[in-house]
């Protein structure tokens, strides 16, 4: 079978990441989180006092970018890359609730994109990859077989995200997640840089009503058709 690229973009708290890590274990293929480098990158400057409620010093953070280091280590057990800053698994801390209302600021410095770009490219370039972000199919990978685009409520987002957190002992309140994913959506559609926009060859899914079942056998037809 022929091995493909397949580009998940769209708002936050779509799934994407569950999709995509659903279809790299069905197809055999390598998943990547492109998010999880963003938020790698945001709490580098968080903890570098780089970005705080009132501030960010972008030509610093500039200036570090050499010094920042992200890997993806896979990790057996869960069946995907989990991902290093700098040698330490940084998974648990880039998911807080802190990350996420800092990471759409550093993801719309240039220098940054071009940074992760660069990487991501390198990881795809023998294909059999399945990457899920913002600007995939539109600039990572614009030749990419196969372009989904997911779309749902940003209640219905905000609720799951919601779960999740709670699930993970956040103390976080639906109030403060639906405003999140509302501020993100914002940034992300509105940035200079590779703005999250729908490529004209991607395929939506509005997932609002949809189980995962659903999705996951929709997108494997998709598929079927490509390869
Ligand atoms: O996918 P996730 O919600 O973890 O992404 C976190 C943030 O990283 C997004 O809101 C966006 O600002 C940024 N991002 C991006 N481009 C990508 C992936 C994520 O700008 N390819």
């Amino acid at each position: 079978m022929k091995k493909i690229t397949i580009a998940i973009d769209g708002f936050s708290s779509t799934g994407k990441s569950t999709l995509a890590k659903q279809l790299a274990k069905e197809l055999e293929y390598v998943y990547v989180d492109t998010g999880a480098m963003y938020r790698a990158v945001a709490l580098y400057a968080m903890q570098n006092q780089l970005i705080g409620a009132d501030f960010f010093d972008k030509n610093k953070l500039v200036a570090a970018l050499p010094q920042i280091q992200l890997e993806f280590k896979f990790n057996p057990d869960l069946g995907f890359g989990e991902m290093y800053l700098n040698g330490e698994n940084v998974e648990k801390q880039i998911r807080t609730i802190e990350v996420s209302n800092f990471v759409s600021k550093v993801a719309e410095v240039s220098e940054v994109r071009s940074k992760l770009v660069e990487q991501q490219q390198e990881m795809g370039k023998n294909k059999a990859i399945v990457m899920d972000g913002r600007d995939i199919g539109t600039v990572v990978f614009p030749d990419a077989e196969l372009k989904i685009f997911m779309t749902a409520s940003a209640e219905t987002r905000a609720q799951r995200r919601f779960d999740e957190l709670q699930q993970k002992g956040d103390t976080v309140t639906y109030e403060d997640v639906l405003h999140n994913v509302v501020e993100r959506d914002h940034i992300d559609t509105h940035r200079e840089d590779s703005p999250l926009v729908i490529a004209n060859d991607a395929i939506e899914i509005d997932n609002s009503y949809l189980t995962r079942e659903e999705q996951f056998a929709a997108v494997l037809e998709l598929i079927n058709d490509v390869v």
